[in-house]
């Protein structure tokens, strides 16, 4: 009750400060004086965050999620802009993601990546290890606020599902935002794209991920996100990333020095008293599979004694038994006597 107090007040409070201010550029430079213009970045619950197993707690309850109004035909066409710090498709509100609690509504898609010599740009990392891009899929709770933008700031207000990428094989679902991305070089230039189906960007088995409350990743910050990071991620080709490391600007056409859009990932934020759900078990917990091996060893040392000593106690008995023999020859009679009163 304390926390979700506190939370309300200061997602008040910053919705307050922060309203209508232009986020800056993020960036690694940038990004240590967001805080100073954004308090949301350098307060509570902040992401991305190191997804590792002493945070991570199997929760039986973290059910598939379901993507509804996905298959989305080629018209409708989607928007796809380039807003100085990524690359962004603007999602039909109709498309939905229920499993969360509350029903949300789509909002838009974007992307994180590195640069060419360092192509290693996912904003969560696993185990300290980055992978080369992240997708994430933004949706607000639509049974609660009217849009995006009333939502952002609202306890509850928005849910972003999210997909590690790799360097693999190439994806062709993929190609569906990253053939267009040259007639979105510079910023604030927008084109239309045909629609698709969002559900062929997804992993394989999407029903295994990561679960925590955390925030937006670039300003302002808040903190008023439901994260739900795939487990598994899925693969694109070196030329289709080299695609996003290299067709951006963050800058204008016009302007005089144009910056390359590289490396708009935020690095991973302190993670203190806080746990990961996971909807997986196999190898997400190794403390448990340690524990199956300590029980084991145990049983086994257990199960040694009790042999040992019930064969100290057998060879003791028989040993005394060899003395009082004659007992033996009563054993017929006994029987005989007992079958009797059967
Ligand atoms: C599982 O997660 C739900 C929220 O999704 C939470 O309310 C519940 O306490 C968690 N259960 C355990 C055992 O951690
Ligand atoms: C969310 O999507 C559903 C299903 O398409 C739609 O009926 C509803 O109006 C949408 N909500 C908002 C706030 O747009
Ligand atoms: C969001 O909804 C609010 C309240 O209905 C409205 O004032 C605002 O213009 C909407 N914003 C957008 C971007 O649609």
């Amino acid at each position: 009750i304390f926390f979700l107090y506190l939370f309300t007040i200061s997602s008040a409070l910053l919705c307050l400060l922060n309203h209508g201010l232009e986020p800056p550029l993020p960036g690694p430079d940038g990004e240590k004086s967001w805080s100073k213009t954004y308090p949301s970045c350098g307060g509570l619950l902040q992401s991305p965050i190191d997804l590792h197993d002493d945070i991570l707690r199997y929760n039986a309850s973290l059910r598939p999620l379901a993507f509804q109004g996905y298959n989305q035909s080629a018209s409708p066409q989607f928007v796809l802009t380039n807003n100085g710090h990524s690359v962004k498709v603007k999602l039909p509100k109709d498309m939905q993601v229920r499993g969360l609690g509350a029903r949300y509504n789509a909002s838009q898609l974007h992307l994180h990546w590195g640069d060419k010599n360092d192509p290693h740009g996912s904003e969560h990392t696993v185990g300290g290890k980055h992978f080369a891009a992240e997708l994430h899929i933004v949706y607000y709770n639509s049974d609660r606020y009217p849009n995006d933008s009333v939502a952002k700031d609202k306890p509850e207000g928005l849910a972003v599902v999210a997909v590690l990428i790799e360097v693999g094989s190439s994806n062709p679902a993929y190609d569906k935002i990253f053939d267009h991305l040259k007639a979105v070089k510079y910023k604030d230039q927008e084109v239309f794209i045909p629609g698709f189906s969002i559900e062929e960007l997804l992993p394989e088995r999407p029903e295994e991920y990561y679960r925590y409350r955390g925030s937006l990743t670039t300003p302002p910050c808040y903190p008023t996100v439901l994260w739900t990071v795939f487990r598994n991620p899925v693969q694109i080709s070196q030329e289709q990333l080299m695609k996003l490391e290299t067709d951006l600007y963050c800058t204008h056409m016009d302007d005089p020095s144009p910056r390359e859009m590289v490396n708009n990932f935020r690095q991973v934020q302190k993670f203190d008293e806080r746990l990961v759900y996971v909807s997986f078990q196999q190898g997400a917990l190794k403390q448990t599979g340690s524990s199956i091996v300590l029980s084991v060893a145990l049983a086994c040392g257990l199960g040694i004694c009790i042999v040992l000593v019930v064969s100290i106690w057998l060879f003791r008995r028989r040993k005394s038994k060899k003395g009082e023999n004659k007992g033996v020859i009563y054993k017929p009679a006994l029987k005989q006597e007992t079958e009797a009163h059967a």
